[in-house]
């Protein structure tokens, strides 16, 4: 068991690759503590942490080339530290460059996707240098247990490449590990456990990628497999009993999981000092307000307020058609009814000093990261449901913040969430208001629930929930014909759409099939009065989004 003062950790730094964050992630299912940071945190600034044993460090990946006049580089110190570092694709040439190698544009011999590298056997002799490659197998089926026997036949692997530039010398005490057919420096080493791998341990099309990621900590960095998410519990909870003392807090739950489980940390952590607020606005999914107060109130014991704001929100929405009006319109209003409640509780209970909110780990890594989203476009507005209202002066508490959601879901487990809500699909904060194409009115809200409803039902009923990132029913305004009983039927289309995804930023249709499909457009049509046509939305994202507003 690690101590909860100081853990063992690896540190990532971000080179701006799309895979830095996945790096992260690899290294925590080993059950190691990782760390994204910026390229250009130091050393120094790293120990000053005195929470961290840091173990080793990894370069990511990233867009630059090691030579352009403003590439990002590594603190020197982190390569002088005798900690193990692994390079990955510019992680990689970067430790050749700043350590005296040398980088340069690999005319012709650019390789993107999928290639095949063969490890040089005659490097596996020595067995210090050969330690990232060691007990991996032709097939990861065999490469299961770290302590399987070297495979004698010659190791060919399979693994993700993305690179335009390549080693042409190898800085002093490195020597090749593997080669590809173009790059005749796919992996190198130094017995000090310096290694740099120019393709992508981190992504699945790696297959042996983990096993790889694997050797790095347990061969190269000596780490202990302790970590796990449920074991940051404790050190969650002191940290917020430390940061609140015996001030109030108030959390916006948004029927999601991320605000449930924040919720559920800071009341274990200091009782009834929280207050739970949950505004109905109106554009909610049928039973959903039920289930709130069931589950929070009932079932866990936390003291919850429920605003009633459905009049308040249809009646701003009356007539807006514009989906970034909509969006506004619905987070200002919830800042507005979450600000009144918050005063009212105050004069009630006393004053309140804190906000819990559910921000995750990508949230903050997306806002510190060195190439922050400057350069995205906006395309859509997103109100975070529970979002800091700027004029009310609340601290914050964000006991999630070093999480991803898979974590988080196994917390939500540890601390006694229903699995339903853990594992729920996502909903935007402006609800069914964003898949209502055009004006929102009440009626229009029932019908949707009621579709919404029959897909959610049949998709659990066929076993595939879990697997789906999304699933959910659009109301369109286009009328059409059908034809019901002997009479004739001028009524509304719905969209069925189901998604599958990993990060949400990008996604693809959901294959359902088609016996699943027509039990659903069946039920809807027959069950839903004013939707006589049912439609299954067949595009991906990009270049569709996954909402349809
Ligand atoms: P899109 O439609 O952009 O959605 O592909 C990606 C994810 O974000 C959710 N989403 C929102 N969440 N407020 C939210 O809190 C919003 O305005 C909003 N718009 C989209 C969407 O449901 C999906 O999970």
């Amino acid at each position: 068991m690690q101590s909860l003062e100081r853990r063992q950790a690896i540190i990532v730094l971000d080179f701006g690759s799309q895979y830095s964050r996945l790096i992260t992630r690899r290294v925590r299912e080993c059950h190691v503590y990782s760390e994204l940071v910026p390229a250009t945190t130091t050393l120094a600034q790293l120990q000053q942490n005195p929470h961290l044993d840091i173990k080793g460090f990894i370069l990511s990946g990233g867009p630059s080339s090691v030579y352009d006049e403003q590439a990002p580089s590594c603190d020197p110190a982190i390569l002088q530290s005798g900690l193990p570092i692994l390079g990955i694709c510019y992680g990689m040439q970067l430790l050749a460059q700043q350590l005296g190698g040398h980088v340069a544009y690999a005319s012709g011999k650019r390789e993107y996707g999928p290639a095949t590298i063969e490890v040089l056997d005659s490097t596996a002799k020595n067995r210090q240098n050969f330690r990232i490659f060691e007990g991996i197998a032709i097939s990861p089926a065999q490469t299961e247990h770290l302590d399987l026997p070297r495979s004698e036949t010659p190791l060919r692997l399979s693994a993700w490449m993305s690179h335009g530039d390549s080693i042409d010398r190898l800085p002093p005490g490195f020597v090749v590990l593997a080669r590809t057919e173009s790059t005749t420096v796919a992996a190198m080493a130094s017995s000090q456990g310096l290694v740099g791998l120019q393709f992508h341990p981190e992504v699945t099309h790696t297959p042996q990628g983990k096993a790889i990621i694997r050797n790095f900590l347990f061969r190269i960095c000596g780490c202990e497999p302790g970590w796990t998410a449920s074991s940051a519990i404790e050190e969650a909870l002191e940290q917020i009993r430390q940061r609140v003392g015996q001030e109030r807090v108030i959390c916006g739950l948004s029927g999601g999981v991320d605000s449930a489980v924040a919720a559920l940390l800071v009341h274990k952590a200091i009782g009834n000092q929280l207050t739970c607020v949950f505004v109905d606005t109106g554009c909610l999914r049928a039973g959903e307000r039920e289930q709130v107060v069931d589950t929070f109130s009932r079932h866990l014991h936390i003291p919850l307020v429920v605003v009633d704001a459905r009049q308040r929100f249809l009646a701003r929405l009356a007539g807006v058609i514009d989906p970034e009006q909509k969006r506004k319109i619905i987070g200002e209003e919830f800042i507005r009814v979450f600000e009144e409640e918050a005063l009212r509780l105050a004069e009630q209970g006393g004053p309140i000093a804190f906000l819990a909110q559910g921000t995750l780990y990508p949230d903050v890594i997306e806002s510190t990261s060195h190439d922050t989203a400057s350069t995205a476009t906006r395309i859509k507005t997103h109100h975070n449901v529970g979002g800091l209202p700027a004029e009310m002066s609340l601290k914050l508490v964000e006991p999630l913040r070093m999480l991803f959601k898979d974590e988080v879901r196994e917390i939500g487990v540890a601390l006694g969430l229903p699995e339903d809500w853990v594992w729920r699909h996502p909903f935007p904060g402006p609800g069914l208001a964003i898949r209502i194409i055009g004006a929102v009115d009440e009626a229009q809200l029932e019908t949707l629930r009621a579709a919404d409803t029959i897909v959610i039902e049949e998709i659990r009923r066929a076993g595939i929930y879990r697997e789906l990132g999304q699933a959910f029913a659009v109301l369109t305004p286009l009328q059409s014909v059908g034809v019901m009983g002997d009479g004739r039927t001028y009524a509304n289309v719905v969209a069925i759409r189901a998604v599958t995804t990993g990060d949400f930023m990008t996604a693809d249709w959901a294959r359902l099939s088609p016996d699943l499909l027509g039990r659903i457009s069946n039920r809807i049509v027959n069950e839903v009065p004013g939707v006589n046509r049912v439609v299954y939305d067949i595009t991906s994202k990009p270049p569709a989004t996954i909402e349809w507003e």
